[in-house]
């Protein structure tokens, strides 16, 4: 990919960061920061909101930007959240979501966290058959805003990445729809199951498998209604996944066009019969974040250029350990913000950590840079700071958001003594 077209898509977050250098929101000793453009990020919920029928749950995954400082905008805009462990659950809260909008998934649930989010009132997603025999015991009366489900395996295969799809024929998740008659029994044995939930995979996967995933779903909510005699599944938990374009030049599937295939494919979503739950975290955040980190040193060896940065496999940690299957588009900027142009060269660019790998990229074109630059990492809003690894104990960067061309400190830079607390 021509670097030219790579600039082009980075002018507008080189603007932010110039903003932000002017008005000082970023000072000398922040070497790195993450910024999200949150005008951005309430235009996908916008559009999340206006692919799906009026009173969706769209659920944002809060494992893809866990801080609640993110997640209240959401929040307070008609988001509720999805929540991998008891933690998360605790997050959701922390922003301002409501139980009743909150969904609680996780695989290894203990009996204690089960308890908790009985009482507390949250949706709940059984992984298996173990947890709905755990659950008979503490459920006594449908008496709260709780809503109980099984999550299930569609089994409809895997996308492009086998590590973040979770529908082939056997996965740790869910129950697989190929045990249909056990599946059925379970509901039929328990009043209070009243959802279905999946969830297909995370980037990668073709729009095709999650309506076909869906549709299994609902044909599955068609049988179990009728091995109960009645309307039983009122709630179907549709799950994340919807991918995002992490290149230049590459397309993602938009979310209307989302909403309109699952439209035609399972009508089921539409007609009101059902409360329908969504789950995204990628899809709503990837886009809306970048991060910049100053240029540190730059290192000139026969056949290598390698400028080495502030971050690396700390917030990066997937592609510095799976390169080849995740990139980020990758800009560099002068000490002001404003985008480099001029001769371009094959350029290294190594992170801050003592292990080999740590590269954001390797011969990437890029117009050379010194120490002081910046080099810009976009569509680092999701999965990033979310799987920050304390290796090597660097301080976790700032966090700004902006809106209307106003900056907001979401979290400060850690201080040397965080990170020490840390590890006591
Ligand atoms: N719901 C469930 C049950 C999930 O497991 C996930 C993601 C989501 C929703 C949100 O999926 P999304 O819309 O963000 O694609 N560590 C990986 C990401 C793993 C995602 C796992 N589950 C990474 O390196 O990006």
């Amino acid at each position: 990919m021509e670097y030219s077209a790579v600039a082009r898509r980075a002018a507008p977050a080189s603007r932010i960061l110039a903003a932000a250098l002017a008005c000082k929101a970023l000072d000398e000793d922040d070497t790195a920061a993450l910024i999200y453009d949150l005008d951005g990020l309430d235009a996908r919920l916008e559009a999340a909101r206006a692919a799906f029928v009026p009173g969706t749950l769209h659920a944002v995954a809060v494992k893809a930007m866990p801080m609640p400082a993110v997640l209240s905008r959401l929040v307070a805009r008609g988001a509720g959240l999805e929540a991998a462990s008891l933690p998360e659950l605790h997050l959701a809260l922390a922003a301002g979501c409501e139980p009743s909008r909150i969904v609680f998934d996780s695989p290894a649930k203990t009996v204690p966290e089960l308890r908790q989010a009985l009482s507390l009132g949250v949706h709940l997603n059984a992984d298996n058959f173990q947890e709905l025999a755990r659950l008979d015991a503490l459920v006594d009366a449908p008496s709260s805003a709780a809503t109980i489900g099984l999550r299930v395996n569609p089994q409809v295969g895997l996308g492009q990445i086998a590590d973040t799809s979770v529908a082939g024929e056997f996965s740790k998740f869910g129950e697989p729809v190929e045990k249909r008659r056990e599946i059925i029994e379970a509901y039929v044995a328990r009043p209070w199951l009243t959802g279905l939930h999946m969830h297909v995979g995370s980037q990668g996967c073709p729009l095709a498998l999650f309506t076909r995933g869906a549709r299994i779903l609902l044909d599955l909510r068609r049988d179990i209604d009728a091995a109960c005699g009645g309307a039983r599944i009122t709630r179907v938990d549709i799950g994340g996944g919807l991918p995002v374009s992490y290149r230049e030049g590459e397309s993602e599937p938009t979310m209307r066009e989302y909403g309109a295939a699952l439209a035609r494919d399972c009508p089921e979503l539409f007609d009101g019969s059902l409360a329908v739950f969504t789950e995204f975290g990628r899809w709503m955040f990837a886009g809306q974040g970048f991060a910049a980190s100053r240029v540190e040193y730059v290192k000139e060896q026969p056949g290598h250029r390698t400028a080495v940065i502030h971050l690396g496999a700390d917030m990066f940690l997937r592609t510095c350990y799976v390169p080849g299957t995740w990139h980020h588009d990758l800009a560099a900027a002068g000490p002001d913000g404003a985008l480099k142009a001029g001769a371009e060269n094959p350029w290294h660019v190594a992170g801050p950590l003592c292990f080999s790998g740590d590269f954001l990229a390797r011969s990437r074109p890029l117009p050379d840079v010194a120490p002081g630059d910046f080099i810009l990492i976009l569509d680092a809003g999701a999965y990033t700071f979310a799987m920050w690894s304390r290796y090597n104990s660097r301080q976790m960067p700032k966090v700004l958001g902006v809106s209307g061309g106003r900056f907001v400190t979401l979290k400060e830079r850690e201080r040397v003594e965080d990170v020490v607390a840390f590890w006591r």
